[in-house]
């Protein structure tokens, strides 16, 4: 089967991909291409095929599991990333994943609801001039600061943290990934000496309860410290922030539905997931491997190689959604892929309900004249993630 190469992470790209997306559903539903200039991989773009890829035990996680050569080389002190849960299996999956399950049920959550409401209305109040650039201003400082205080980072630190991981969710695959060096060292140095801190001084935060699992003997190991805090902090927010960002301006530029969900707060349950499978902000489901040959949709796949389940295609899919291109904030039953479905379901799911549920809808109170500030929108290079990087605003 011939390549079909396309730049995933280019923000023009970005900006509109669905009528590729569309094309790739009818004409390539499982297609061989390249991240970057780099490694191969299978991409998947059909509701059906991506759903049973993320439940399908046939695929590993970890590319150990599927003896594949497709791992990509990267240096020694880089390799403790390798042990987050996002990129194992069982038994390892879930014993990380049980380690942190409990503070993110829908429960106890819902514990943050205040502090949530608090902060946004902060950020509103900050507002001068009637203007603000959505992304800095709002959409980014919420889901930062929420996972920043569960886990205990520093206020002070927190945007430096922000540099860091922004620069790594964007490197590009292969060469671009050199860049990402200095950044993932300055953050494992700030994260060690956190630890070191709580274990002098420990306090009522989720890196105490880890370190004190790390400390306890064989539930955690240093390396998978680091991996879990790593994860928990970048995927808490380089993702939450594409939903508020992308979702405001999803209504923004549908503004029936935008009044709709104003005239209606009953809607806002439904529209929030509406949002999510609009935007879809993790636009590629994570690498998985597979650990035989197999097939998807007649298509081979040699174990070993890697397979990526294209979320933002799957949710637009017209043999599973009717009129999947309509922003319908009502819309049911609504079972997108947006966070993922199986084992690594996401675990930050009912946080970012809770962020986008409350973020949302406070603007809009907030600002009954909220418009966009010219046409252009600038979009972020990713090729995993999807959302706006700038939108400036009218209040
Ligand atoms: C709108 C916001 C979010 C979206 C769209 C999203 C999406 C996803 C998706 C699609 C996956 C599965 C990836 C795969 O199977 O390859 C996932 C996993 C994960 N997410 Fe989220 N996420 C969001 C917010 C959060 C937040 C706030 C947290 C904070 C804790 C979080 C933590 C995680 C973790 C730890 C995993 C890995 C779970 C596992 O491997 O068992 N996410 N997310």
């Amino acid at each position: 089967m011939p390549e079909i190469r396309f730049e995933l992470a280019d923000p023009r790209f970005k900006a509109d991909p669905h009528a590729t997306y569309a094309r790739l559903r009818a004409e390539a539903p499982v297609f061989r291409s390249r991240l970057g200039r780099g490694r191969p991989v299978w991409l998947v773009t059909r509701y059906d095929d991506v759903a049973a890829l993320l439940r399908d035990p046939r695929f590993a996680k970890d590319p150990a599991h599927a003896r594949s050569g497709d791992a990509p080389w990267m240096p020694g002190f880089l390799r403790p990333l390798t042990r987050n849960m996002l990129d194992l299996d069982a038994p390892d999956h879930t014993r990380l994943r049980s380690l942190v399950q409990k503070a993110f049920t829908p429960r106890l959550v819902e514990r943050l609801r205040p502090r949530v409401e608090s902060l946004a209305d902060e950020l509103l109040a900050r507002v001068r001039g009637g203007r603000m650039e959505l992304v800095r201003d709002y959409a980014l400082p919420v889901p930062l600061t929420i996972i920043g205080e569960l886990l205990g980072i520093p206020a002070a630190d927190r945007n430096r943290f922000h540099r860091w991981s922004t620069t790594v969710v964007s490197a590009s695959p292969g060469l671009g990934a050199v860049r990402l060096l200095p950044a993932v060292w300055s953050m494992f140095r700030y994260l060690r000496a956190q630890f070191a801190a709580r274990r002098a001084d420990p306090r009522d935060d989720l890196i105490t309860a880890l370190v004190q699992a790390e400390e306890a003997g064989n539930r955690l190991s240093d390396d998978e410290l680091l991996a879990m805090v790593f994860i928990l902090l970048v995927a808490g927010h380089e993702t939450t922030v594409n939903l508020i960002a992308g979702g405001v301006l999803a209504l923004l530029q549908h503004p029936a539905e935008l009044d709709r969900m104003r005239a209606d707060p009953a809607l806002l349950r439904p529209a929030i997931e509406e949002l999510a499978r609009f935007v879809s902000p993790v636009e590629l489901a994570t690498e998985r491997y597979a650990r035989e040959d197999l097939e998807i949709a007649g298509v081979t796949i040699r174990r070993g190689e890697m397979v990526l389940g294209v979320i933002g295609s799957a949710n637009r899919d017209e043999t599973h959604f009717a009129a999947p291109d309509t922003l319908d904030l009502a819309r049911d039953p609504n079972r997108h892929l947006a966070f993922g479905l199986g084992a690594h379901y996401c675990l930050g799911a009912p946080l970012a309900r809770l962020e986008a549920s409350i973020a949302i809808p406070m603007l809009l109170d907030r600002a009954p004249d909220l418009r966009l500030r010219g046409p252009e929108v600038r979009w972020r290079r990713h090729a995993f993630l999807r959302g706006p990087r700038e939108v400036r605003l009218t209040l």
